[in-house]
């Protein structure tokens, strides 16, 4: 049932091409146009919408950050992002005009349906992204976006969170080109781009043994700091989280530009601290941001884009991934971060698909 791989969690993340595109493809039509049928959002519907709310746990909930990004640039609506214990005791700002999304893989987690309930009672339009068919999320939310992930066995989310990814790229889009804000032109553009992704996911994978290599090396720290600016800071809050989770590492995330306002203070000799300098426009300031670690003796494994040479000068290793557009690079720089702690929990032994003191359903609060 492993398909020959030694853990869920590797087999799953070997998946994340054909679950790119079994969620992509059902939502094209023949004319390059995203339709999505399970939404009877009308465009009057869509323009009523003042603001997109969108509540979440973990990994779920780091989707919901590259959501915002994705809907605040192709859909220009301000959007807000909570996780779901916060989200329900906080007496939210949510009204008939919010669009609701609740994001859960498996459509059960305790916290999420209690917000998805608080907002419609508010009057809030209410959305799923989910996983499972039926599940209880999906029965009580207006509309539901399921993300063909299929099952997902492992504890720790690799593939529902990049199904997840695809949903609110197709949602951005579609609410985008609805509401004007994007024109035809740069709709058909960024749909072409993700149409390329299954291949650039499949050809990443290829890189896995230069990622082992490095967790071999890496598997002994005591503590890890992920770093990036932009949405690379949101891919970084989901590095860390599978790293801490899977292998028992310390790990946190942190703006790379937040990091003179406290968090530098723990970096000395060896700490290990991953950086994303994924986006061209921020890319000089995460050089900086790098120098400044390594000063003070940090181990820099960073992530770029393919073709980029000034951080070969700067990082201690680098990781690269296929060119493409600044706001679609989320869906490639996780897997070597999902890569990247599997290994390393595997160094370290762990029990890799079943982490202590985890579920993978939080059904309770
Ligand atoms: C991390 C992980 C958890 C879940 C969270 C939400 O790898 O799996 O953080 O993402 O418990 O679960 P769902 O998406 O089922 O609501």
């Amino acid at each position: 049932e492993k398909d020959g791989y030694e853990h869920f969690m590797m087999k799953e993340i070997h998946e994340q091409p054909k679950a790119i595109k079994d969620t992509l493809s059902p939502r094209l039509n023949d004319e390059g146009f995203i339709e999505i049928d399970e939404f009877n959002l009308t465009k009057k519907d869509i323009e009523g919408f003042d603001k997109v709310m969108v509540v979440a746990c973990g990994t779920a909930y780091h989707a919901g950050l590259i959501g915002k990004f994705a809907l605040e640039k192709f859909a220009k609506i301000p959007v807000e992002v909570d996780v779901a214990s916060e989200f329900r005791y906080r007496d939210p700002f949510v009204t008939d005009k919010t669009l609701f999304i609740a994001v859960s893989q498996s459509g059960e987690t305790a916290d999420t349906l209690a917000a998805l309930r608080e907002a419609k009672a508010r009057g809030a339009r209410t959305m799923a992204i989910t996983n499972v068919v039926g599940s209880r999320i999906s029965r009580e939310a207006d509309d539901v976006y399921y993300t063909w992930a299929g099952p997902e066995i492992a504890v720790a989310s690799t593939k529902a969170y990049i199904t997840q990814l695809v949903a609110f790229y197709t949602i951005a889009l579609d609410l985008g080109l609805k509401n004007g804000s994007l024109k035809e032109e740069a709709y058909h553009r960024v749909i072409q781009e993700l149409k390329g992704f299954p291949e650039k996911a499949e050809a990443l994978l290829q890189y896995k043994k230069d990622i082992q290599f490095l967790a071999d090396e890496q598997f002994n720290s005591t503590s890890a700091f992920y770093i990036g600016r932009g949405i690379d800071d949101a891919v970084a809050k989901e590095g860390s989280l599978k790293l801490k989770e899977i292998s028992y590492i310390h790990s946190e995330s942190i703006a790379a530009g937040e990091l003179k306002h406290g968090t530098i203070a723990l970096i000395e000799e060896g700490t290990l601290v991953v950086a994303l300098a994924t986006q061209d426009h921020l890319y000089d300031k995460m050089l900086s941001g790098i120098q400044e670690v390594k000063a003070r003796g940090a181990y820099v494994i960073a992530m770029a884009k393919e073709g980029n040479q000034e951080i070969y000068k700067t990082a201690n290793a680098v990781i690269t991934i296929p060119d493409t557009f600044d706001e679609l690079t989320p869906i490639l720089s996780v897997i070597p971060l999902q890569l990247l702690s599997y290994y390393i929990a595997v160094a370290r032994g762990c029990d890799v698909d079943k982490p202590k003191n985890l579920a993978k359903s939080v059904t309770v609060e």
